[in-house]
């Protein structure tokens, strides 16, 4: 009886697993190309993943971007940044440099020089107090092209605040788009924001 408990458990774990890996590779081949490429991402432009985590989102992104592009994948963790330098490996993707940061807010790029960055599940208070994030995004603003843009998923946090907090910052509202997106690896229906550096 236990045996078989056990034996059950495993296979649902073992399926868990597969299932979840199986939309992954999904996710930075197709499902990701596709919504990056909707929310404004194009062959050859110049893109920073900031909290870029193992790679979701750079995975898809760098695909879009193509040789003539380049995506700055930032993390202060540096067994993510490795992660996501195997995956890239694998994927013979060669578009993809890794900024280990040291820093909080600062980040090593000239001014007017991306556009656009990427914002996923990174802007929200357990990575960063209210001033620290205007901080952040007054870094972020400084980096962008005038026609550069944001991409932001503010997971754990009231969309109407961060709206708010980001438009302070001399950023403007663009559009939102609904998706089923990847968190923390696995599959979720929720919303992202663009806001542009200037009004477009
Ligand atoms: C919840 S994960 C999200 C990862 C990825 N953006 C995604 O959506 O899959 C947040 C990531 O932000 C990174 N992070 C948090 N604060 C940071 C900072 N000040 N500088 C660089 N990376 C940071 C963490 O190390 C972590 O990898």
């Amino acid at each position: 009886m236990l045996k078989n408990i056990l034996r059950l458990a495993l296979k649902f774990l073992y399926d868990q697993i597969f299932l979840m890996e199986n939309y992954l590779n999904n996710w930075t081949i197709n499902d990701g190309v596709t919504f990056f490429k909707k929310i404004g991402i194009k062959n050859g432009q110049i893109v920073l993943d900031f909290g870029c985590g193992k790679g979701n989102n750079t995975l898809p992104i760098a695909r879009i971007l193509g040789e003539k592009g380049l995506i700055y994948s930032l993390d202060k963790d540096k067994p993510s940044l490795e992660e996501l330098t195997k995956r890239a490996k694998i994927e013979k993707l060669n578009n993809i440099k890794t900024i280990h940061s040291k820093y909080k807010i600062k980040i090593p790029l000239a001014n007017n020089y991306l556009d656009a960055t990427i914002l996923y599940d990174v802007i929200h208070p357990y990575y960063f107090s209210d001033a620290e994030r205007k901080e952040l995004l007054s870094e972020v603003h400084r980096i962008l092209k005038k026609e550069g843009f944001i991409s932001v998923y503010p997971h754990h946090m009231e969309l109407e605040y961060v709206k708010n907090e980001i438009e302070k910052t001399n950023f403007k509202f663009e559009n939102e788009y609904s998706a089923t997106i990847i968190h923390d690896d696995k599959p979720i229906k929720d919303k992202v924001f663009n806001f542009c550096k200037t009004k477009r």
